[in-house]
């Protein structure tokens, strides 16, 4: 694993033989992104897998999956994982401990790959969503360190570059971990995308003087009816957007969706220790003592949302009605003339 804690001054690689290493990396965010933590924990259950013993295989698989379901409560791709690697268990669980091995790894690899081709789709979808010209802003880091590949918001970016237009990212630094500053700025430099950095509280700044197109950000967890958790600091940006008429868009792929949860309220907010909010890249600049919140993500109403982006296509509101609508399959209606239809109204 890249580790992501001491990017992007150093690029340290580890590497994990026991899969309480690989957990304790997730909660210590040494890789994070609700994607990649999904990838992670399948990749962790398949090493922890050559550990199961023959007197009790499926008492040994379920300590595992604890084991990674307690490192992190709200991106619930963590748990889409758990859930694919479990069934694959469940049915082989009376073949050799050896086979049932080989087949969680290449479940686990196929988790990998499909996160790749997944965000590749999803970015095509979105790129349609670009104007040649258009400047996106973003917080945190939903890009490729963030799952297996290319990303998901960084995905319609890059889709949008690739098709040939001109598009540039203000990243928000995304205190206090600032997974911005340090990930997403790093990762689009790297890239060679334009990317200009902006400590949080500059963006309603930035939508006033008319230098934004459009938001996009990822999720950890959108519920049914399209209510979205993403990093701390997205639903200000969203009521921000709104105020000022820009478009909110949210790259999801289907594996963040969590339809078993009705609505935003009912998602489980990580608190992350205190010490993140009290020391900034190992240095006290808040008072010894002093009482501190520090919850890691935030719940955007649906409502404040314009669009969800995914790889079977486009949601817009009412996204309670088209967000299910996507899984069961109907064909997405082709953006471009949708978005033309709606350039036309506005011009109107
Ligand atoms: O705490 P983090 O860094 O794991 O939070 C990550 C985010 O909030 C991302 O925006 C989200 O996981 C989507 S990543 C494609």
């Amino acid at each position: 694993m890249l580790d992501q804690r001491v990017l992007p001054t150093r690029e340290v690689y580890r590497v994990y033989r026991d899969y309480r290493e690989v957990a304790r990396a997730i909660k210590d965010m040494v890789i994070r992104g609700a994607p990649a933590i999904g990838v992670a924990a399948a990749m962790g259950i398949a090493l922890g897998a050559r550990t199961l013993r023959a007197a009790d295989p499926a008492r040994d698989f379920e300590r595992l999956c604890r084991a990674f379901a307690s490192t992190r409560p709200t991106a619930v791709n963590l748990f889409w994982a758990i859930q694919r690697m479990r069934r694959v268990f469940t049915r082989n669980r009376h073949r050799s401990p050896d086979t049932i091995r080989t087949l969680l790894e290449r479940e686990a690899l196929a988790i990998h790959d499909e996160d790749v081709a997944t965000n590749r789709t999803l970015g095509m979808h979105g790129a349609a969503l670009l104007e040649d010209g258009a400047t996106v802003l973003t917080h945190c880091n939903a890009g490729a360190l963030a799952t297996a590949g290319f990303g998901t918001a960084l995905a319609v970016v890059r889709a949008a570059i690739d098709a040939g237009k001109r598009i540039q990212v203000i990243a928000c630094e995304t205190r206090p971990f600032l997974q911005g500053a340090r990930l997403t700025a790093w990762e689009l430099k790297k890239d060679r995308i334009p990317v200009t950095l902006i400590t949080d509280n500059m963006a309603g700044h930035l939508m006033q003087r008319e230098r934004v197109s459009c938001v996009i950000v990822g999720t950890d967890r959108t519920a049914a009816n399209g209510d979205v958790a993403n990093k701390i600091g997205t639903y200000p940006l969203a009521v921000l957007a709104h105020r000022h008429a820009i478009p909110f868009y949210v790259a999801a792929p289907l594996s963040s969706i969590d339809f078993g949860c009705p609505n935003g309220d009912k998602i489980p907010i990580e608190e992350r220790p205190v010490r993140e909010v009290t020391h900034v890249l190992g240095r006290q600049i808040a008072p010894s003592g002093i009482r501190v919140l520090n919850p890691a993500f935030d719940v955007t109403p649906n409502e404040l949302v314009t669009a969800i982006v995914t790889e079977r296509g486009i949601a817009r509101q009412p996204l309670g009605r088209t967000l299910p609508r996507l899984v069961e399959g109907a064909p997405a209606k082709p953006e471009r003339k949708a978005e033309a239809r709606r350039m036309r109204a506005r011009r109107r």
